[in-house]
């Protein structure tokens, strides 16, 4: 099936396709100043305001375990704190759990507009939402050995859901194509390789040195991820911007 991202068509947004509207808005914008006195001062005011006054996003809950408990109070003797870990460890595993769901969405964007000459192959595709589901297992089974429980949203998990809800969204956009849906993975794979350095770094930090490793060899895959992405929208790109290469497996 074939629908191509950037085809010319009756795009009426921009104020060029009416110059007489386009003329009049211009117009407008200068006679009417926001009937509001003031600047921007007054809602940066209002947020702070707002701050000071709100609560903490939720919290960590507490070890679930005698160990993880025993554990949070030696961490605090040694001067860590293993809630900080948990925190960020709850966040990976909902976004690795989110990673399946993104290649889920894509696979089947792959079966309705297939793929194009250096475009992503369903093996690829299949292979790496394998690869985000073991990651989640990893964090899954990281957090239980903390003594944490991994069902628990803490609030870096709920900051991370909230702010990355676009991405599911348009991965599951009929409108959306094959190519345009690898920006939303090229996101997610940009925030994997991200947070995998930093729970590393955490991980070293609090003295975790065989989670550590692990971790590594999870950020290793996710390095791997991120130049597959970009070289698919590299190539479907690159194939779009070139005329009369349509019939030669062009992007749909
Ligand atoms: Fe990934």
């Amino acid at each position: 099936m074939e629908r191509k991202a950037s085809e010319l068509g009756m795009n009426k947004t921009g104020i060029a396709t009416s110059p007489v509207g386009g003329k009049k808005t211009i117009e407008g914008a200068e006679k009417y100043s926001p009937d509001v006195p003031g600047d921007a001062s007054g809602i940066w005011k209002e947020r702070q305001a707002y701050a000071r006054e709100s609560e903490n996003l939720g919290s960590v809950p507490p070890p679930v375990t005698m160990k993880g408990m025993a554990k949070t109070a030696v961490d605090m003797l040694k001067g860590g704190r293993s809630t900080v870990f948990i925190d960020k460890l709850g966040q990976r595993a909902g976004f690795e759990r989110t990673g399946v769901r993104l290649y889920e969405a894509a696979l089947s964007k792959l079966d309705v507009f297939g793929t194009w000459e250096g475009g992503p192959s369903r093996e690829q595709l299949e292979k790496i939402r394998l690869d985000e589901l073991s990651h989640f297992a990893l964090v899954k089974r990281s957090i239980e050995k903390l003594g944490g429980d991994p069902t628990a949203l803490t609030p870096a998990a709920d900051l991370q859901a909230n702010m990355s809800e676009g991405v599911p969204r348009m991965l599951t956009d009929p409108h959306v194509n094959l190519l345009q849906s690898l920006d939303g993975l090229l996101t997610a794979e940009l925030v994997d390789n991200a947070s995998w350095e930093l729970l590393i770094e955490l991980a070293r930090e609090l003295g975790h040195t065989a989670l550590a490793e692990d971790f590594q060899r999870a950020l290793d895959v996710e390095q791997e991820h991120l130049a597959l992405v970009r070289s698919w929208i590299a190539t479907g790109t690159m194939l779009e911007a070139r005329v009369g290469e349509e019939a030669a497996g062009a992007p749909a």
